[in-house]
């Protein structure tokens, strides 16, 4: 492959990059809440392959999407992702799962999640979807009887939370009627520290603690502990009502089946690992998108009618939604295509080269840590027409725009390679059928930012839109 094989012709120090301070280099440069618009604001300056300084360490920046596909097909083998805690010596942290893992390690665990996420077992967790999409539709039903505006984020959270939990856990969480789940809030206060840490500097928490790190500490062992449990009543359910083989009723049993398998190299603490990478990968990814689709069909109402003409015709009754309904909504998909195009929740990938390569025609020893940037490409005239515009219509061929296969390339919301995101088709299929329940059920009133003007991006643990709040108004049957 080119980065094995290409001749290198520039050293990492031979890339432009931003001008920094002495030791420092470019960290005072950066906010770490609008991270991936400096980083993105500096490709725009330096071309598609460029370096930032960390204090003592040198990241490439690759922003070229063919270059970033080639070393994201390199793994696991060539890069990896940098580690949060590689070097802190036995940290407290959440027990790991995929994302984290590498090599053969790696390998096994994949299997497993991507066994988890087949077809038809997607099929099978579609009545639970549904279950929690009515939730939603009844909670906004009475927001709207009673006057009130919607806090988009919070409810769409609340909606995330509750499918996954209940795929991940096969358990029914219902924070939309119930309120906060427990495990839940531990679990936000970890994700908080965590983007603190990934962002820092100085990793002071290895020396001494503050009160919020060992509040951290308490949270990891309270969530380490729950989904242990969780995994447990998980293996007595299946002892004493075992499904088919073919048919888990959720995300867990299917990897305690997939584990269950000779030669998996997969145990309970895998297992445990991974439901929480499905809780934490699943949760703010999709929320995010949803409410970033929202506030771009909202601005761009030729898209908004016609996602809802086709949800009216396709998929009025949220009540019956079926697998077909949902394969149906043609445009819908495409929208979120745009929405992930424009708004990707993941604007960037943080990677560690495992052996020396080369990278186009730069040198990359073992060790350099490599930040790949998703959007520059996705909204480059180089390979999308009139790239700034909203027009789902390109991603179905139509229009005056239609989209190659090479510009489809360049759109990487997922990822890319053997580690693309396992979980696109049932966030694709949560977005659909949210979308489809709020077409069919509302029209959308107004989209409010704070100050009334565009939407700002804020990186937290992804990327969203600050405080956007919905106003709804309940459809009269036509
Ligand atoms: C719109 C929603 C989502 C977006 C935009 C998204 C995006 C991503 C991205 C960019 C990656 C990194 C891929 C790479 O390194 O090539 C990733 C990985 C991952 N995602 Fe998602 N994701 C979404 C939803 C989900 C859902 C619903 C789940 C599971 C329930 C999930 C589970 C995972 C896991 C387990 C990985 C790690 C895969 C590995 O390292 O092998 N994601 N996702």
């Amino acid at each position: 492959m080119k980065t094995t094989t290409a001749k290198a012709t520039r050293r990492l120090k031979d890339l432009p990059g931003p001008r920094g301070w002495p030791l420092l280099g470019n960290v005072l440069q950066i906010t770490p809440t609008r991270i991936h618009l400096d980083l993105e604001c500096w490709a725009s300056a330096f071309g598609p392959l460029f370096r930032v300084r960390l204090a003592g360490s040198t990241l490439l920046v690759i922003a070229d999407h063919e270059l970033l596909a080639e070393v994201m097909r390199d793994r696991p083998d060539g890069f990896g992702r940098i580690q949060l805690n590689r070097g802190t010596g036995k940290q407290m942290d959440l027990t790991q799962g995929v994302f984290y893992a590498e090599g053969d390690d790696w390998r096994k665990q994949r299997r497993m999640v991507t066994a988890s996420f087949a077809p038809g077992h997607v099929r099978a967790y579609l009545p639970s979807l549904v279950t929690v999409t009515l939730r939603l539709r009844s909670r906004w039903l009475k927001a709207v009887r009673a006057g009130a505006s919607i806090p988009l984020q919070a409810d769409l959270m609340r909606f995330t939370v509750d499918t996954i939990s209940g795929l991940a856990f096969g358990k029914d969480i219902n924070t939309l009627e119930a309120g906060d789940d427990i495990c839940q809030v531990h679990l936000e206060k970890v994700l908080k520290v965590r983007f603190r840490r990934l962002m820092s500097m100085v990793p002071y928490w290895r020396w001494f603690k503050l009160k919020s790190d060992r509040d951290f500490d308490h949270s990891v062992a309270v969530i380490n502990a729950t989904v242990r449990d969780y995994v447990a009543q998980a293996r007595q359910r299946l002892r004493d009502d075992p499904t088919p083989k073919d048919q888990p009723r959720n995300l867990l049993e299917a990897m305690i089946m997939a584990s269950d398998e000779p030669d998996s190299g997969i145990d309970d603490q895998h297992v445990a690992g991974n439901v929480l990478t499905l809780l934490i990968g699943g949760e703010d990814t999709t929320a995010n998108t949803l409410l970033w689709m929202i506030y771009l069909l909202h601005r761009n109402p030729d898209a908004l009618r016609r996602a809802q003409q086709e949800v009216l015709s396709v998929a009025p009754d949220p009540a019956s939604y079926s697998m077909e309904h949902m394969e149906r909504l043609v445009f819908l998909e495409a929208c979120a295509n745009e929405s992930m195009r424009l708004k990707p929740v993941v604007p960037f990938t943080l990677l560690e080269a495992l052996r020396d390569t080369v990278v186009g025609d730069v040198a990359v020893p073992r060790g350099t840590k490599v930040c790949g940037l998703f959007r520059h490409d996705s909204v480059s005239e180089r390979w999308f027409e009139r790239p700034e515009a909203f027009e789902p219509q390109r991603w179905l061929e139509e229009g005056p725009h239609p989209l190659t296969v090479d510009s489809k390339r360049a759109m990487m919301a997922f990822g890319s390679g053997p580690r693309v995101c396992p979980g696109r088709y049932l966030a694709l299929l949560e977005i659909k059928m949210a979308m489809a329940m709020l077409l069919s059920t509302f029209d959308i009133e107004a989209v409010d930012t704070p100050d009334g003007g565009p939407a700002e991006e804020h990186i937290t643990f992804t990327m969203q839109p600050v405080g956007l709040r919905l106003r709804l108004r309940e459809r009269q049957a036509r």
